[in-house]
């Protein structure tokens, strides 16, 4: 008798862990921000933390990838970088302690326009001809993105556009 009692008590209590535990699996899989998003990339600081990427910044992922990654990061698809062998050291890309301070609009400028048309390095090639304006848009969001540490827009959004 008292075993069988026992093993009741072991059922129930089991069946209620199984439904509690069934729901708070539902409730992490609903809220998990990587579920929603286009694309995701490793926190460059942090690999096992990942970074859900929107529509527009896995599209800048993409330009990154393609045009930049050769000397803003440490490691390509293809191995080592350039990066260190340039003279200024390029930013990597997640630098949020030195991109954090750029507008999107000096952003914008200095990938169209060019190191040397910024007063900066010629090493920083223009994109003006081989990227639109909203891929290039894109790429400043993936910045954004992957800042460490993470950028915070600025207060007043609408004093970081142009008037164009
Ligand atoms: C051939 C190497 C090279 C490539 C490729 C390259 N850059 Fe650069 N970039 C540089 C160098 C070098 C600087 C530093 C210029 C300086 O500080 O005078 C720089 C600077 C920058 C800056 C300005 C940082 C600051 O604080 O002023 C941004 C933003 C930037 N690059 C973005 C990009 C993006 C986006 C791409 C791809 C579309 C790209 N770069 C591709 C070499 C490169």
């Amino acid at each position: 008798m008292r075993t069988h009692n026992f093993a009741i008590a072991a059922l129930v209590a089991a069946a209620i862990c199984g439904v509690t535990g069934c729901r708070k699996h539902a409730e992490t899989a609903k809220s998990d921000p990587l579920l929603a998003a286009y694309d995701s990339e490793p926190d460059w600081n942090d690999s096992a933390k990942m970074i859900p990427l929107s529509y527009q910044q896995a599209q800048g992922k993409r330009v990154f990838y393609q045009y930049c990654v050769w000397c803003h990061a440490d490691a390509t698809p293809a191995g080592p970088s350039n990066r260190s062998n340039l003279t200024p050291v390029p930013p990597l890309l997640n630098d949020g302690a030195t991109l954090n301070a750029e507008s999107d609009e000096y952003l914008q400028n200095i990938i169209t326009l060019g190191g040397s048309a910024m007063g900066k390095s010629a090493m920083m090639p223009p994109y003006g001809r081989a990227l639109s304006a909203e891929e290039i848009r894109s790429v400043i969001a993936f910045t954004r993105a992957i800042a460490q540490p993470p950028y915070q827009p600025p207060g007043r959004p609408g004093s970081q556009y142009s008037a164009k």
